[in-house]
């Protein structure tokens, strides 16, 4: 296991990642319904059919996984956690690969070198994929960045400096996806609603004011956090955009 896994905390998130799902099954069913009919309708844009890219692959809750594997000779997923009952889920399927991997590619840095670099990811990018995914991981990116430079670089920067540096985490997973040369399948919530029990609004996020995202093909709820997963008087919903980056080059 990377030692970012651990440090970053996401071990810790992908296990209570399970237990939430099952509290919230029906309330995530939707969500998980649309992203695998997305990547499903997507898959005739791939540019060949040898490899697919998978990132942020976790559990495989919104992964048609059988489809892909069906439809790709090699399904390649990539995650900073991959458990032990997502790996043996798909036991069955003998050409899927699991790597692991920090998808910013700063996280190492920030922890050795306690210094706020930036950096556009390259990994992968030297393989002639048919499609890439990137299937609600971006907005998690920054989440844990933030949540390590708050406990163990406390005071080290400023606010600004802070913000700053988590905007160009997203910017820059945005660089990494368009820089593949081949169809790219983009999913990520990209608004957050704050609910009271009657449902009336008490507060809307904007995620990404610092981001241009081209045209949106589709857009869902989540109801990720219905009352009391998070609060016992707040809920929380996610509008979730999905995209396709890339067109043939
Ligand atoms: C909301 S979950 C996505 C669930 C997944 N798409 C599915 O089908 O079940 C976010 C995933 O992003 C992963 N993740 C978060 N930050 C990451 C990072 N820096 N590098 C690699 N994976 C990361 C988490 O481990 C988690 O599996």
């Amino acid at each position: 296991m990377l030692p970012e896994a651990k440090s970053f905390g996401h071990l810790a998130e992908s296990i209570s990642l399970i237990s939430r799902e099952k509290r919230c099954k029906l309330a995530w069913l939707s969500h998980r319904i649309q992203c695998k009919e997305f990547i499903t309708t997507g898959l005739s844009q791939a540019k060949n059919f040898e490899s697919i890219l998978v990132l942020g692959s976790g559990p495989l809750h919104e992964i048609p996984i059988e489809n892909l594997s069906r439809t790709f000779k090699k399904v390649v997923l990539v995650d900073i956690v991959h458990l032990k009952a997502t790996r043996e889920s798909v036991a069955h399927l003998t050409n899927i690969e699991f790597v692991e991997h920090e998808i910013s590619e700063i996280e190492s840095s920030l922890k050795n070198e306690k210094a706020l670099i930036e950096k556009i990811p390259g990994a992968f990018q030297n393989i002639d994929w048919g499609l890439v995914l990137s299937v609600n991981v971006m907005s998690q990116l920054p989440l844990h960045l933030a949540s390590y430079i708050k406990k163990k670089l406390k005071n080290k920067f400023s606010d600004e400096e802070v913000q700053k540096f988590l905007e160009r985490v997203t910017v820059n997973h945005l660089l990494f996806l368009n820089a593949f040369r081949c169809p790219v399948i983009l999913i990520t919530d990209v608004e957050t609603t704050y609910t009271d029990k009657n449902e009336a609004i008490l507060q809307n996020d904007i995620n990404y004011t610092h981001l241009t995202f081209p045209k949106t093909t589709e857009q869902w709820i989540w109801n990720v956090a219905p009352i009391p997963e998070f609060d016992k008087n707040i809920g929380m919903k996610m509008l979730v955009s999905a995209f396709v980056l890339n067109s043939i080059k």
